[in-house]
């Protein structure tokens, strides 16, 4: 049995945001349809392509555990079935641009008057506001969400980062959003709509910087490294390079081979509790009680310096030997891993984090599974659908018969 054995999704997503949602619903054990364009689908579809003639990895990795209808709900046939799977459905999953779904005609109204008990969520690029009507893709969503004005390096333009806060980490809200609404469902015997903008979801994942703009009222923020390096702090939460987003100094640093290898780094955290035993490590013992490195305070206007030292030393060892010293001493540190590395981690592959999956146009891929682990609701995942492949399956379930089928696919609306 699976945790979401028997509930049906109306999985109305393209792109990211709204697939990887859906997707996750899948993994949970959702039956999850997937209605796309005939003859178009989802546009990831075709995108990146990197086999010509079969489905791209952009699409394969968004839409495991999932059956494909085609379906041209602008057409009286496609409208029709439509209908039929709100009645038939419990969630119904949309990701597009404002509107999309009034247009055709298909309001919040009209789905609950079809199914009181449907749970209709919507990611949005914003919330209710001036900018409501825009459409966002993922970097769009960084940018007015908080983050990018908060990465980089000070002295350096915004930055994006290569995390999809934007569209899968809206996602991920999307799919709590849902499970809320269905546990809330279980008492009231009612639908609600869920709303997750990017905006919003973006800026509940930069928390901690908003946090700082509030604490810039009570003086600079010591545990940035420009507070150590004497430089004012203007209006707003500055970018602070790799600078540890809480109370604990961290910075990336070198490791051996750094010259030639972009990924041969460390990050390092100072964490207090482990002072001593890092200045051990770094061969610094007389830090242990000077008192101008002994307390936290003391080391915040001289982190450069500390860590400059401590580079000094993680430069002599490669980043698995720094992790293999710092770790039995509880100092925490982490290397800088690459796709590849992670790709071929065997623990990841153990867990079924990344997951090899066959698939009939590409053959063999690796994907990411499900990060999110049920101890009574295992995963199973299995290859995204073809284009349209259980249309027929799907409109025969939802009570058509063969002769409508063929009419439906002759008037173009499947
Ligand atoms: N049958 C008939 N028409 C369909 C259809 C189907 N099965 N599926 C989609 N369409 C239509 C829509 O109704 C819409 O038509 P309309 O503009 O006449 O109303 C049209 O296809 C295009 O949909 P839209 O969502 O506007 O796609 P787009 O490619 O122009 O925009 C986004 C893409 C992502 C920018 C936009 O969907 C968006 O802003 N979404 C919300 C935020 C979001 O999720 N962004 C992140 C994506 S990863």
């Amino acid at each position: 049995m699976k945790a979401l054995d028997g509930i049906k999704i109306l999985d109305f997503t393209h792109v990211q945001s709204g697939p990887t949602c859906t997707q996750l619903l899948g993994w949970f054990g959702a039956d999850v349809i997937k209605v796309e364009r005939p003859g178009v689908g989802d546009a990831t579809r075709k995108q990146l392509v990197d086999k010509p003639g079969s489905d791209s990895l952009y699409f394969t990795m968004l839409n495991h555990n999932k059956r494909s209808l085609t379906l041209n709900t602008k057409t009286e046939e496609g409208k029709e079935v439509l209908e039929r799977l709100i009645k038939e459905c419990d969630v119904m999953v949309e990701n597009f641009a404002p509107g999309a779904l009034d247009r055709m005609g298909f309001t919040w109204e009209r789905i609950q008057e079809l199914n009181p008990r449907m749970i209709m969520a919507s990611v949005k690029g914003f919330g209710p506001g001036p900018y409501e009507d825009c459409k966002v893709y993922e970097n769009v969503a960084q940018c007015a969400g908080g983050a990018a004005s908060t990465t980089g390096f000070r002295d350096g333009p915004p930055l994006v980062t290569g995390a999809q806060i934007g569209d899968s980490g809206t996602g991920l809200h999307l799919c709590l959003g849902i499970m809320t609404a269905l546990f809330q469902r279980e008492r009231s015997g009612r639908g609600q709509k869920v709303l997750a903008p990017m905006q919003d979801s973006v800026l509940n994942l930069c928390r901690v910087k908003l946090r700082d703009q509030q604490r810039l009222d009570a003086g600079p923020l010591k545990e940035y490294s420009q507070f150590g390096e004497g430089i004012e702090f203007g209006a707003a939460t500055p970018r602070a390079g790799n600078d540890s987003g809480g109370g604990q100094p961290g910075r990336i640093l070198k490791c051996k081979g750094w010259e030639t290898d972009p990924d041969a780094y460390t990050y390092f955290i100072t964490q207090a509790a482990v002072w001593k035993n890092i200045c051990d490590v770094i061969d610094k013992p007389e830090w242990k009680e000077d008192e101008d490195y002994a307390t936290p305070n003391a080391r915040l206007t001289r982190l450069n310096e500390i860590f400059d030292t401590i580079e000094a030393w993680t430069m002599t060892k490669d980043k698995f030997e720094v992790m293999d010293i710092c770790n039995p001493l509880n100092i925490p540190v982490g290397p800088i891993l690459s796709m590849k590395e992670l790709a071929e981690e065997p623990a990841l592959r153990d867990t079924g984090t990344i997951v090899e999956v066959d698939h009939p146009e590409r053959g063999k891929y690796l994907t990411v599974g499900c990060p999110v682990k049920l101890s009574d609701s295992e995963v199973d995942v299995t290859r995204s659908p073809l284009l349209g492949e259980h249309s027929a399956e799907i409109l025969a379930m939802l009570g058509y018969g063969e002769s409508d089928i063929q009419s439906m696919r002759e008037a173009g609306a499947i």
